[in-house]
């Protein structure tokens, strides 16, 4: 059972690092806010990236592959060279820049993940025997902000440390206000989705890199914030990745051409098969340190389902060739779809007018994350609603890459009203849609993009 914690102001959410309502305030709050619709201001900015001004910063390789600068390292150090070339290529397809994009709003710097509006509110920290450093993922370039050998102490915070010392420590931190401005407290929300894309896309580069990566969202949250430095209530660690990198990160082609369909899709069919292919790669367990399912006895390492990480998948098929129109339930076990209710269209997900009916109507099917929002309260307190929107936003960022990989495009979507979304699914009682993924064939030949990246790496 969950630790007692001092009471916390039940309207506050988040609440405080150290204080809990057993779910009060995270019930509260998604009832109000758990919804972007109708509160977003597109007109408002989202804050910049995090800067440390004063700290040493070392220049990292780019392309990853190149030459090595200078680092300004102790270099007894051409281990650490090797080090930081390593962790340079892990860092750009983590959530450097690896592409440019011309839309509409102009020619911009493409990202590996994905964020909701673009407002990237997730911070990357990594501490290695080198020291702690954070991640300027526009200049490629990492602030050193301790020389010292930090990795031990921030294990010990971990609720479920690894059996060892792990070489990685990657932590994922939020900026509070990120994105606050444009979509309201809301935007609480969307920061646990977009951390849970970075988790994922840790997750997957490091298992690229031979890794054995685990993600812990289980740990003393103050404990951590005040070794990283941290203003609790300006930014807050949401995940920790430990990892043993074997080898440097291939980059592999898709997770160098994910990306939003922003043109649109073809609204063609798409065969089952591709769909079901898919599927069977975004389901793969999960190597989380807090299994709350079944069938988990060996602890951290030990890949969790999704349904077993309190996250289960819906599929509303519009033009799917084998497949009734209509909203389906991914059976994990069995892997098959299970009919449940005809004559949904991914087009009706979304509120009627909105850019959301557009996608949704081209769309050939949507992909829903469906969280158990009751599930763990009694074991997490408030908590759990950070990590159940976490776990997510990993689901995101996997479907993201699987449609990649099988040639389709796809779009992530919050862009939807819970209550209305979850009465045209059916899904039972304290179970709730958290994010959409719109998936079709990309229109045309999709965004112009240059590509910085190639996959298997420096040309
Ligand atoms: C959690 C999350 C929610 C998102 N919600 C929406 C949305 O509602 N509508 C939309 O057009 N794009 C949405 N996006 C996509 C972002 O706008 C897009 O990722 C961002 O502009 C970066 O572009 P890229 O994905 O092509 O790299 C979302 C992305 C994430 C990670």
């Amino acid at each position: 059972m969950r630790p007692a914690t001092p009471a916390a102001d039940p309207d506050a959410y988040p609440p405080p690092a150290d204080a809990d309502t057993g779910g009060t305030a995270a019930r509260r709050y998604h009832a109000r806010y758990g919804s972007v619709l109708p509160a977003i201001d597109l007109t408002a900015s989202n804050t910049p990236p995090k800067v440390h001004p004063g700290a040493h910063v070392i220049p990292l390789p780019f392309p990853p592959g190149a030459p090595a600068h200078a680092s300004g390292l102790d270099p007894a150090a051409s281990e650490s060279l090797d080090n930081l070339d390593n962790l340079g290529a892990l860092l750009a397809l983590l959530c450097g820049v690896t592409r440019i994009d011309w839309t509409g709003a102009g020619v911009g710097a493409g990202r590996p993940v994905p964020s909701g509006g673009g407002a990237y509110p997730g911070e990357v920290y990594v501490a290695t025997a080198f020291g702690l450093c954070h991640y300027l993922p526009a200049a490629h370039a990492l602030e050193l902000l301790s020389p010292a050998d930090l990795r031990a102490d921030l294990v010990r915070a971990l609720s479920r440390p690894p059996a060892h010392r792990p070489e990685l420590v990657l932590l994922i931190t939020t900026r509070q206000d990120a994105n606050l401005a444009r979509y309201g407290p809301f935007g609480h929300r969307l920061q646990a989705l977009d951390t849970g894309v970075l988790t994922g896309q840790a997750l997957t580069v490091l298992a690229a890199a031979s890794a054995r990566p685990t993600a812990h969202v289980l740990f003393a949250e103050r404990a951590l914030g005040g070794l990283l430095g941290l203003d609790p209530g300006a930014e807050r660690v949401h995940a920790v990745v430990t990892a043993d990198p074997a080898c440097p990160p291939t980059p592999t082609a898709e997770l160098l051409n994910r990306r939003s369909a922003r043109s649109g899709f073809e609204p063609a069919p798409v065969p089952v098969a591709q769909i079901t292919e898919l599927l069977d790669q975004a389901t793969a367990p999960l190597p989380l340190d807090s299994p709350d399912g079944p069938g988990t006895p060996d602890g951290p390492n030990t890949p969790d389902a999704p349904d077993a990480v309190g996250c289960e998948l819906y599929l509303v098929a519009g033009r799917v060739t084998g497949l009734e129109p209509g909203c389906h339930r991914h059976d994990p076990r069995t892997r098959k779809l299970v009919p449940l209710t005809p004559g949904a269209t991914p087009r009706a997900l979304f509120p009627p007018g909105g850019p959301g009916e557009l996608a949704g109507f081209e769309a050939a099917c949507a992909l829903l994350v469906v969280g158990d929002h009751e599930r763990g309260y009694p074991e997490h307190g408030d908590r759990w609603y950070r990590m159940l929107n976490l776990r997510a936003g990993i689901l995101g960022q996997r479907i993201g890459l699987a449609a990649a990989r099988v040639g389709l495009g796809a779009g992530l979507r919050c862009d939807f009203v819970s209550t209305e979304t979850d009465r045209l699914l059916g899904t039972p009682p304290g179970r709730t849609a958290l994010l959409a993924v719109l998936i079709g064939p990309e229109r045309g030949s999709g965004t112009p993009t240059h590509h910085l990246l190639f996959p298997g790496g420096h040309r």
